[in-house]
């Protein structure tokens, strides 16, 4: 067993397993090469020889502990027969939603759609046996997000306009959770050791609309991943304190924790779930002396913990790849330090 998944289901260990979420992409430039020559991202992440390529580089230049398949969380509202696009400097733009087409979308007609994900998933498998591959998807709200507001709702978001049709929603909500959790299964049989739930925009969500369309679907996800022997990381980021809440009614295998959560209030309040995670993206474009100060607070606080090292959120563009040989680095001399010790 690795030491990765050893800690995701809550073994205490002297060694701290380390990924980076985005560990490959932008801020690569033996990604952007190949990004140059593939304007066509979704087609991008269907070729099986470019997303096992993809999905190593980050491996092959830090030895990090885990390999997430490169892919999107899109990936689901394409095979559902939406169309998903990837625009210079918009990100990603969806078409109209068509919610008859998509309710009669068949799972076989998706799995075909999908079917090279799965396949690049076996590839990396077979290349990288010793290491844990993370597949992954979007929670159901997140993807009803993008799939009803057609891009990114990071700008001029209405949530009255997202719900405005209660109907859709819940016809919509349905349909996705039955996708997800095909998509889960076809990962976890091509090879994937752990799936990791993006919820990256669970904080839009009031206090009050998070037992409903937070909670309880990321139940039901991870209850399914249980139901598979497979352990699942959880992510619903921006949500605050609501963390507490989200822990003891979801039971995650491992809970990913955001930069805007203070890593002392965890220790106390999450202590029964493994953590991942924390650090602010923006500390990696900071000097070495703050960056490395800040990594050692997270990896003092979780010193005697189940604790996998990663990020607040995805790696940001402008970071520099020394800086993540650098993180690595600090992580592993702890590790063999504290290995000589025991
Ligand atoms: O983590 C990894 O290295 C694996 C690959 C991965 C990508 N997307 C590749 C990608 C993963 C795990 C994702 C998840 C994803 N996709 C999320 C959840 C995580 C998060 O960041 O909150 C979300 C919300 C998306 C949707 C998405 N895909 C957006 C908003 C964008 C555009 C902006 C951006 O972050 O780059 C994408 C495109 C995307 N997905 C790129 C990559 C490498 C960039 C594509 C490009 O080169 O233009």
């Amino acid at each position: 067993m690795s030491k990765l998944f050893e800690c995701i289901i809550g073994k205490k260990s002297s060694y701290t397993p380390i990924w980076f979420m985005r560990q490959a992409g932008r801020y690569l430039p033996e990604f952007q090469e190949i990004r140059k020559k593939n304007p066509d991202f979704i087609k991008l992440c269907l070729t099986p020889s470019l997303v096992k390529e993809i999905t190593l580089q980050p491996i092959k230049r830090f030895n990090l502990d885990a390999a997430i398949i490169f892919s999107d969380i899109l990936m689901v509202p394409y095979g559902l027969g939406q169309k998903v696009e990837f625009k210079k400097g918009l990100g990603p733009v969806l078409g109209k939603l068509d919610i008859d087409l998509i309710a009669n979308n068949q799972p076989d007609k998706f799995t075909e759609k999908l079917q090279s994900v799965y396949e690049s998933i076996g590839e990396v498998k077979k290349q990288s046996i010793e290491k844990e591959v993370i597949g992954f998807v979007g929670a159901p709200w997140t993807l009803l997000v993008y799939m009803i507001n057609q891009k990114s709702p990071k700008k001029d978001f209405d949530i009255r306009t997202i719900l405005k049709d209660e109907n859709l929603t819940q016809r919509l909500l349905k349909i996705i959770e039955g996708r997800i959790c095909l998509h889960i299964d076809h990962q976890i049989n091509a090879g994937a050791d752990v799936i990791q739930i993006f919820d990256s925009w669970a904080g839009l969500l009031p206090k009050e609309m998070l037992e409903k369309y937070c909670y309880i679907p990321n139940l039901r996800i991870v209850n399914h991943i249980k139901s598979k022997n497979v352990p699942s990381i959880s992510f619903p980021k921006g949500i605050g304190k609501n963390y507490l809440d989200f822990c003891k009614i979801v039971k995650p295998s491992c809970i990913s924790i955001d930069y805007e959560l203070d890593p002392n209030w965890v220790l106390e309040n999450l202590k029964d779930t493994p953590v991942q995670g924390g650090l602010h993206p923006k500390i990696l474009l900071k000097d070495k002396k703050n960056l490395k100060e800040a990594v050692e607070r997270y990896m003092n606080i979780f010193s005697d913990y189940p604790y996998i090292f990663n990020l607040g959120h995805g790696v940001l563009p402008e970071t520099n790849p020394d800086t993540i040989k650098f993180i690595v680095n600090l992580i592993r001399e702890r590790n063999e330090r504290r290995s000589s010790r025991n």
